[in-house]
């Protein structure tokens, strides 16, 4: 496996915090940090902030994601929004499966491979989210839980579209908690999702997909998570809304 294939990705998910008008300040300051980086830079931010976060970055190398997207391309689908209407703003990323999602919006594996299809199909870059509960963990089913999600939510993605995807490990027990998996079980995880795309697709392809630890990532443990080698870059949800914290991380993903 070459790290080397692969281009590091950190990209932050607002989740819902931030206004238009404090999405701009945000951004107003992480540009000038994050300028120099040397890997992908995205924020992921609410559809209401889309507009002013694509005016804010234009012309600079930070890239702007949404938090999810219907399947659908248009029709009686009351406060969803479409790929198509994403494209046309000029959104590059989605995210989609977020463990929030799962938990509190009865998102299944199902429609996360219909919104990944959709968005592939619009020509947007998913970051797909996978990862186990703290009790399916206990119970040791952590790779079973993590290749199920992988096997559905890829489900007729094909080896040109998958390319395009990025998917993001992030332990549900993680997120949020302060509580960071360890740079051993990030990587642990992050080389089995690695192993288990090469057993759908290739060694080539598997080599060549962006994998994301996220869950507490910080500018504190960041270098160590990202020094580990199937872990490709972070999805950051709390220090992203912090510009110095996010750019520390950007940092470290770019040595
Ligand atoms: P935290 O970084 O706040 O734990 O959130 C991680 C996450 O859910 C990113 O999608």
């Amino acid at each position: 496996m070459d790290k080397t294939k692969r281009k590091a990705v950190i990209a932050g998910n607002w989740k819902m915090n931030k206004t238009p008008s404090e999405a701009k300040e945000l951004l107003t300051a992480i540009v000038p940090a994050v300028k120099d980086a040397d890997c992908e830079v995205i924020a992921c931010v609410p559809y209401v902030d889309l507009s002013v976060a694509i005016e804010t970055t234009k012309g600079t190398n930070v890239k702007i994601g949404a938090e999810n997207c219907h399947w659908a391309e248009k029709g009686a689908f009351t406060g969803e929004i479409s790929t198509g209407m994403l494209k046309e703003m000029g959104v590059e990323y989605v995210v989609l499966g977020h463990s929030e999602r799962r938990q509190y919006f009865g998102e299944t594996d199902e429609t996360v491979n219909k919104r990944t299809k959709a968005a592939l199909a619009a020509g947007l870059k998913p970051i797909v989210c996978v990862g186990e509960l703290l009790w399916e963990r206990e119970c040791d089913i952590t790779e079973e839980v993590i290749a199920r999600q992988i096997k559905l939510d890829l489900f007729d993605v094909t080896e040109e579209e998958v390319l395009n995807t990025i998917i993001a490990y992030e332990p549900v027990w993680a997120i949020g908690t302060g509580k960071t998996a360890t740079a051993e079980q990030a990587e642990e995880v992050c080389g089995f999702i690695r192993s288990t795309l090469a057993k759908l697709y290739s060694q080539d392809v598997a080599d060549a997909v962006t994998i994301q630890y996220g869950g507490s990532m910080n500018d504190c443990n960041a270098d160590e998570l990202l020094s580990k080698k199937d872990v490709d870059g972070g999805l950051i949800g709390g220090a992203s809304l912090v510009a110095e914290k996010f750019a520390a991380i950007v940092k470290a993903a770019s040595k």
